[in-house]
């Protein structure tokens, strides 16, 4: 038996249902989408590990930098007991966190993956052993309920994933995460952001291809799940900065006319020469928008840290304090 606690609100089987309906939806519209979250299979995650060691690929090292520069700030401006952690993964980079919170009792990771979630809980309590762990398995982009905990609690979401949903999407998600602060607890945010196209480009099109195989990992992971007939080799990897937007667009751009027959779903695809699908957009940010968006779901920002080199920022913010 684990020596933690580990709660799925999620149904067996409810990803594979998103996955459908998501693969239904986005591969039958125009122009194609698909999103960014079935990336993430074992391949899937392994691939992303690996950007993260790129030289191309800046964010993982830049907010490691601000964490560990400003783990002591943020301890004593949140004094948290409970920290949360939405998307945790490898829960790798919270660690800076965890040792510098002198008062934290209780740790709740949330992650889709009860098998990142299981991973990261072990390793953890083997060196804190008192910590107590509540492993939760949740979509948190749908819907988030947390077991009880000692407050004040401190709300993390880290790696600039925030980015990777869409405004409508981040305003609901923001909304979500307001609703289960109280006065004194707190929101750590971290952000990617807007810089020259020649840093961006890179970071999403690296020398070696490691992102391009991660993009591409989508339609195996479709192939394997829906039967699909995807060959990656019929597609390009294309990244680009939408400066209107103020985001990266990954795309999968088709080499040749095809179909890909999608037998689960008793689909047919038809691809033109040249169509693409949209894998991921992945939002950079200015201090202004993510102050507006931030108010807009009824939390003020407190502290904007960025690395010296201002790529990345983490902002701690919180729900007004009570009348
Ligand atoms: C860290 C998940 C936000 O958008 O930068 C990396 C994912 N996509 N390379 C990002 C990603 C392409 C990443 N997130």
């Amino acid at each position: 038996m684990s020596p933690f606690q580990l709660t799925r609100t999620l149904p067996e089987n409810a990803t594979d249902a998103a996955l459908r309906a998501d693969v239904r939806q986005g591969l039958t519209r125009t122009p194609k989408t698909l999103p960014p979250k079935w990336f993430y299979d074992a391949r899937g995650s392994e691939l992303f590990e690996e950007i993260t060691a790129l030289p191309e690929y800046y964010p993982t090292r830049a907010e490691r930098e601000i964490l560990v520069a400003r783990a002591d700030d943020i301890a004593e401006a949140t004094r948290a007991r409970t920290l949360i952690e939405l998307g945790s993964g490898s829960s790798e980079k919270t660690r800076h966190l965890l040792d510098a919170l002198p008062g934290l009792i209780s740790y709740i990771p949330v992650d889709v993956s009860g098998t990142a979630l299981t991973a990261a809980a072990d390793a953890l309590l083997a060196e804190r052993p008192q910590l107590a762990v509540h492993a939760l398995i949740a979509d948190f982009t749908r819907e988030l309920a947390l077991p009880a905990s000692p407050g004040p609690r401190l709300v993390v979401f880290l790696g600039g994933t925030i980015g990777n949903l869409l405004p409508p999407e981040r305003a609901g998600f923001l909304r979500s995460v307001r609703d289960l602060l109280q006065p004194g607890d707190h929101l750590l945010l971290g952000t990617d952001l807007v810089k020259d196209e020649s840093v961006l480009v890179p970071a999403y099109d690296d020398a070696t291809g490691v992102t391009a195989a991660f993009n591409k990992n989508v339609l195996s992971v479709i192939a394997r799940e829906l039967g699909a007939d995807f060959d990656p080799a019929d597609f390009d990897h294309v990244a680009v900065w939408d400066r209107e937007n103020e985001w990266i667009e990954m795309r999968l751009r088709a080499r040749r006319a095809f179909t890909v027959k999608i037998p689960e779903l008793q689909l047919v695809v038809p691809f033109a020469a040249g169509e693409e699908i949209r894998t991921e957009v992945s939002a950079k940010f200015r201090q202004e928008r993510v102050r507006t968006e931030l108010d807009a779901a009824g939390l003020s920002l407190h502290h904007w840290w960025t690395d010296p080199d201002g790529r990345f920022a983490l902002s701690l913010s919180g729900p007004p304090a009570r009348p």
